[in-house]
């Protein structure tokens, strides 16, 4: 398989839209106790202008499906850097926080839509034995991304307004996703065959691959096309529960549901007041956040690594065995009311590091690829924007279950979750390695 440079450079920019996924959701940590002061906001408040981006990510996830199947997955994508953009002038320059909390909710529709169309997109675009590695590049944006902002955050913390700077640093990337989504960026060849362009598809096919690849591929998708809207073209909600559809969008949905569940926001997010309470904390928060970052960017490395290689499967089976070793660790010794810092802090970077290997980036691979190429922008954005909603409740009730119900109870729920998810993987994942999107959709009977 010879595949061409333009293949890597669609995949950059794509991923750039990903690392403005990672940086609009960290940037905001370090600016908390800051917008706090200024706009006078108490706890309710604050929550608020925090979580509205993730109401943002909820409403751009579940409309983008519908519109990039209309569209294509470029336009789409263009729009989102548009949102990027406005947002991040928005935030810095916000006078109220009713100002913040709009152009956080914008930021966030832009995140939704990039959480479907990015890793849409690449699987699209890449052939089948690199499709798991290029796969990983979109959370490998994402772990860029929120490391860079802490690190911006931690250089800009001790100048005046520099707040501001943190909410402004989006636009560092946005800027350029914006030109080259524009200037630079190919259509997915699959949505082009799916709107009966087979010129542009061809087009896009001989950039990332040798011609004779480029001809079976296009091939192969016109075929499985021919066979998926042999009735109608215009995709409804009511496709999602056709035949084995139904079954397929479960799967898709608990990947998502459980990537959340097992708790790696709330981690993320309150790792500072978890050290804390196990007496590591101190006034040392965003060098912490900087290493967990710096964790999260080093086993996303392995994933990239590894997913073509053992597989997704493999892969999954394995992080959840880190995270149940390692939440276990942590629930017992938060029962037994005997936590030793250093082993919990331990066991936090642990779990980030399992994850980080296995369920974070896999989630994005196995559900851009499961779906059939008619209706995979609608089914993508419902799973994603499940697992909106999921990051949304988990990091919502992590502080109220970790205060009323203490370290035990709530780690104890990761834990559970871990365990179901390990059992659902086993049971329930299909091995996607290698196989084309068109082997992958027979083989899960969904090719009517
Ligand atoms: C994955 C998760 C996301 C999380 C990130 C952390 O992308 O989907 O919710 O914040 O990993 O690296």
């Amino acid at each position: 398989m010879k595949t061409k440079k333009g293949l890597y450079w669609a995949i950059f920019i794509a991923a750039l839209g990903s690392v403005l996924f990672g940086v609009n959701m960290a940037a905001i940590s370090g600016a908390v106790s800051f917008i706090k002061e200024v706009f006078v906001l108490n706890d309710t408040e604050l929550g608020l202008v925090v979580s509205s981006m993730i109401a943002g990510c909820l409403i751009g996830a579940f409309t983008i499906g519908t519109i990039s199947d209309k569209i294509g997955r470029r336009k789409a994508l263009i729009i989102a850097a548009v949102l990027f953009t406005i947002s991040a002038l928005g935030s810095g320059a916000a006078q109220s926080s009713i100002h913040l909390m709009i152009a956080r909710l914008i930021g966030g529709i832009a995140v939704g839509a990039v959480s479907v169309v990015v890793p849409t997109y690449i699987s699209e675009l890449t052939p089948p034995v690199i499709r798991g590695t290029m796969g990983t590049m979109n959370q490998l944006g994402i772990v860029v991304g929120i490391l860079i902002a802490y690190v911006i955050d931690f250089c800009v913390v001790e100048m005046h307004d520099g707040w501001r700077y943190m909410l402004y640093s989006p636009i560092i990337f946005a800027i350029p996703f914006l030109l080259l989504t524009i200037f630079s960026f190919p259509e997915s060849p699959r949505w082009s065959v799916m709107k009966g362009d087979l010129i542009s598809a061809r087009k896009v096919l001989n950039r990332i691959v040798d011609i004779t690849e480029a001809e079976s591929e296009l091939k192969e998708i016109q075929n499985s096309l021919k066979v998926s809207t042999t009735n109608t073209t215009r995709v409804t909600l009511s496709d999602l529960f056709k035949g084995n559809m139904g079954k397929v969008l479960v799967i898709g949905i608990l990947l998502a549901a459980f990537q959340q569940i097992t708790g790696i926001n709330a981690i993320i997010a309150y790792a500072p007041t978890i050290f804390e309470k196990t007496g590591v904390g101190g006034d040392t928060a965003l060098l912490q956040s900087i290493l967990v970052g710096i964790i999260n960017f080093i086993f996303t490395l392995v994933a990239v690594w590894l997913i073509d290689k053992v597989g997704r499967k493999q892969l999954l089976l394995w992080g959840a065995a880190g995270m149940i070793l390692f939440l276990s660790y942590i629930t017992f010794s938060f029962y037994i009311g005997d936590v030793n810092g250093l082993g919990v802090f331990i066991s936090i970077l642990g779990f980030i590091a399992f994850f980080a290997a296995s369920f974070a980036p896999v989630m994005w691979v196995v559900t851009s690829e499961i779906y059939p190429n008619k209706i995979r922008g609608l089914a993508m954005s419902v799973s994603t924007a499940i697992s909106w909603v999921c990051t949304l409740l988990v990091v919502q009730f992590f502080p109220f279950m970790l205060g009323g119900m203490g370290g035990g109870f709530t780690f104890g729920f990761f834990l559970v979750f871990s365990v179901l998810a390990f059992l659902f993987t086993l049971i329930r994942i299909p091995e996607t390695k290698g196989k084309s999107l068109e082997q992958i959709q027979e083989e899960l009977g969904l090719v009517d």
